[in-house]
């Protein structure tokens, strides 16, 4: 951390002695005041529920800059990384620090390749879920399960047990979301196959069965490792804190990571690709693109809890760049497929340039974020949308362990440790209880 010249001055209405706070400076985005002997030197704690204006961390992997709309991974626009780029490389480069040269890639990629299986036992685990379970419900517990199975990677203070766990958390996740999905339709799982690309791998595993190969289309392929890439990491967002704050206590990898899963699954985060779906299901129901003004209408009336799933963002101020990429490859892929006459995918194209156009979504900075268009694609390509989610935790896997490594090798790294504005009851004694109201 490079200190600033400058320093602020934290004073107090009441004569106490004010408080001199350090200043840093970043490579590149806001400054951050150093408030840590802010409670031994003044007894008070700051208050900032939902991390409005709080820097949790010091880290190196993902800037954003949500008013300009930028994104970087390592320092790289995720515009060039989308295009010059796959998924692997992109792993490579978030865990690494750097772009695999060719035998680096090379390399990685046969390392993650012969880790796609996992332990046969993990389907009898499986078994014990009922075939309609939520598909995330399913994957909070096979990547707990993880621990259970992978004994011999499970200190996370050994930097070769945090380098085996997270290759096989990469290796392995298109294995157990495709194993999820089979098993909610009853079909038998497909085992990796280790010439195909990571993309390719994932969605053979998806959808060829015993009695038909798949057919891979390259156009879909693409779309899918694109997803990936635009998923990898997002700095500090609720599922990456998740996974630090609950990685702090020294818990093993696989289950700090299914912590991130739990957390994602929400839908103000990572379930927004799944609710958005479902939204536009429901206005397809109503009446579909007739009635698209009285759905608006609904949304933005006063104290209305109907939110316009995929549209907004924490930090997002200004397009979100992710969402520029996936509208260009939801065009590609509705293409390729000859898709541009389904309803829902028309509803979701008028819904999207109206919300632009009005003056509700204009005044706030509500854009459409990546969830909006990737769940189109998702469904195009015939990912079910109860899926959604952990496609985006499959992708999102790599963010969290580089995430998580780089806290553990922090020489500050401190349990996370918030604390609070008490306003419960003061302190009061237990009444006998014929004396209680
Ligand atoms: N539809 C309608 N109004 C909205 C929306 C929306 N999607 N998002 C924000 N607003 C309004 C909100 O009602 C408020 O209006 P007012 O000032 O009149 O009270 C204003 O915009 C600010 O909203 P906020 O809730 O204070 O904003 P936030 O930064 O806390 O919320 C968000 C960010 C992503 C949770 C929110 O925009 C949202 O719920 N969006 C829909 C869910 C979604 O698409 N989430 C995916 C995010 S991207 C993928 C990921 O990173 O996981």
């Amino acid at each position: 951390m490079t200190p600033s010249d400058v320093k602020a001055t934290l004073s107090f209405s009441d004569g106490s002695p004010s408080m001199e706070l350090p200043i840093y400076k970043g490579t590149i985005g806001p400054d951050v005041i150093d408030i840590r002997k802010l409670y031994a030197q003044t007894g008070k704690f700051t208050y900032d529920p939902g991390f409005l204006s709080t820097a949790s961390c010091n880290s190196t992997i993902t800037y954003i800059d949500g008013d300009k709309g930028e994104l970087l991974y390592r320092g790289y626009p995720i515009e060039q990384l989308a295009e010059k780029c796959d998924f692997l490389e992109t792993c490579y480069l978030l865990l690494n620090g750097e772009l695999p040269n060719q035998s680096q890639r090379t390399a990685f990629n046969q390392l993650v390749t012969h880790h796609t299986m996992v332990n046969e036992q993990m389907q009898f685990f499986l078994r014990g879920f009922r075939r309609d379970a939520h598909p995330m419900a399913i994957m909070t517990g096979l990547v707990g399960a993880m621990s259970a199975f992978y004994h011999d990677s499970t200190d996370v203070h050994n930097p070769q047990h945090r380098e085996i766990s997270a290759i096989r958390l990469i290796a392995k996740m298109p294995t157990l979301v495709a194993m999820a999905y089979k098993y909610n339709v009853g079909q038998p799982y497909v085992y990796p196959k280790n010439d195909l690309s990571y993309a390719g791998n994932f969605m053979r595993m998806m959808f060829a069965t015993p009695c038909e190969e798949y057919q891979q289309n390259d156009v879909l392929v693409r779309a899918m490792d694109r997803i990936f890439i635009l998923h990898a990491d997002h700095e500090q967002n609720a599922s990456t804190s998740t996974v630090r704050l609950c990685g702090s206590s020294g818990t093993n990898p696989f289950a700090a990571i299914a912590a991130g899963v739990a957390c994602l699954w929400g839908p103000a985060h990572g379930g927004a690709n799944e609710a958005a779906l479902n939204m536009l299901e429901d206005v397809q129901k109503m009446g579909g693109v007739e009635k698209i003004g009285e759905f608006i209408r609904q949304v933005k009336e006063k104290n209305s809890t109907v939110r316009l799933m995929g549209f907004g963002h924490r930090v997002y101020k200004n397009y979100d760049p992710r969402a520029k990429l996936m509208r260009e490859t939801c065009h590609e892929v509705l293409d390729a497929l000859g898709l541009h006459d389904d309803p829902i995918f028309k509803l979701a194209m008028a819904l999207e340039k109206i919300a632009l156009e009005d003056e509700y979504f204009v005044a706030r900075k509500l854009y459409p974020n990546v969830d909006f268009y990737s769940g189109i694609v998702q469904r195009a390509i015939g990912i079910p949308v109860s899926l959604f989610t952990a496609v985006f935790a499959l992708a999102r896997t790599v963010g969290w362990i580089a995430q998580l490594n780089e806290m553990i090798g922090d020489p500050e790294y401190k349990i996370g440790r918030p604390r609070q504005l008490f306003s419960g009851a003061a302190p009061r004694n237990v009444k006998p209880i014929s004396e209680r109201a």
